[in-house]
């Protein structure tokens, strides 16, 4: 992937990360997971929570992603931790070597959720943690003015056109059980509209929504749905909420 590419997703990433902060507080919080514990993020794409977590909780951490070029990024922008190539569903790495595996946004992008979930079960040891700190599920998308609702729908079929599952969050708590994890807990992020605007997070929204959309609704459609939104955002009626989910269970003791 080219660096301006790499740029993007970077600050995509640092975007979404920020919607996500308080449950990897809440969660790191009310787990105990704290003090010298080692952690391996699976999907830790630019590095953006791997290097937050291991800065904030002073954790060695591991980040591993299938994309040679974000390893490359993610080791370049954070030298605290430790970023590896490798795939997820086969990890290059020692059984019971990690205390927490977690991954974010990463399940509703591969074939299969169970078996990425089985690896971070066998390389965390006994008694562990394994966190999804985010998938979203777009089925239960809700969009206000309801014209915005058909950009909804065009994500979805984006995203199935791009082999992800749009619905992948309300499968979550099956697949913790389906890996046999203890103790399982699994919620919903919540959602507030302020009514300031970000201009720049919206225009960066944009960007990502407009590619996303190109080969589904010519130019001037994009456009006027774009408009829509903006307004909406400036009159302070705008709701957008994709409900994200998240989990964690632990690994058995033998
Ligand atoms: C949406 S990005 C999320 C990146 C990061 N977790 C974050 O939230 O900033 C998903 C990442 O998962 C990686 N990925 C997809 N399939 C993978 C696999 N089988 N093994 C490891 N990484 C994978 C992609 O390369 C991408 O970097």
């Amino acid at each position: 992937m080219q660096q301006e590419t790499l740029e993007r997703l970077h600050s995509r990433y640092l975007v979404q990360a920020t919607w996500t902060a308080s449950i990897r507080e809440q969660l790191f919080d009310s787990l105990q997971i704290q003090g010298k514990h080692k952690l391996l993020e699976v999907g830790s794409g630019t590095g953006v929570v791997s290097a937050e977590i291991s800065k904030r909780y002073s954790f060695p951490s591991v980040g591993i992603d299938i994309d040679r070029s974000a390893v490359t990024f993610a080791q370049m922008n954070d030298a605290a931790s430790l970023y590896l190539a490798g795939d997820g569903n086969n990890l290059p790495l020692q059984p019971a070597a990690f205390d927490v595996a977690v991954c974010h946004f990463l399940l509703l992008w591969v074939e299969d959720p169970e078996k990425i979930l089985d690896e971070m079960v066998r390389v965390t040891k006994p008694g562990g943690w394994i966190l999804a700190l985010a998938e979203p599920d777009y089925g239960g998308r809700i969009d206000y003015p309801r014209e915005l609702e058909t950009i909804g729908q065009m994500q979805i079929q984006a995203l199935l056109d791009q082999g992800a599952n749009p619905y992948l969050g309300r499968t979550l708590r099956a697949l913790f059980h389906s890996v046999q994890l203890n103790g399982i807990r699994t919620g919903l992020l919540g959602g507030e509209w302020q009514d300031s605007i970000d201009e720049d997070q919206l225009e960066s929204e944009w960007e990502t929504l407009a590619q996303d959309l190109s080969d589904l609704l010519p130019a001037d459609e994009i456009e006027r749905f774009r408009q829509i939104d903006h307004e909406a955002w400036e009159m302070g009626t705008r709701v957008l909420f994709v409900p994200t989910f998240y989990a964690a269970g632990r690994v058995p003791l033998i």
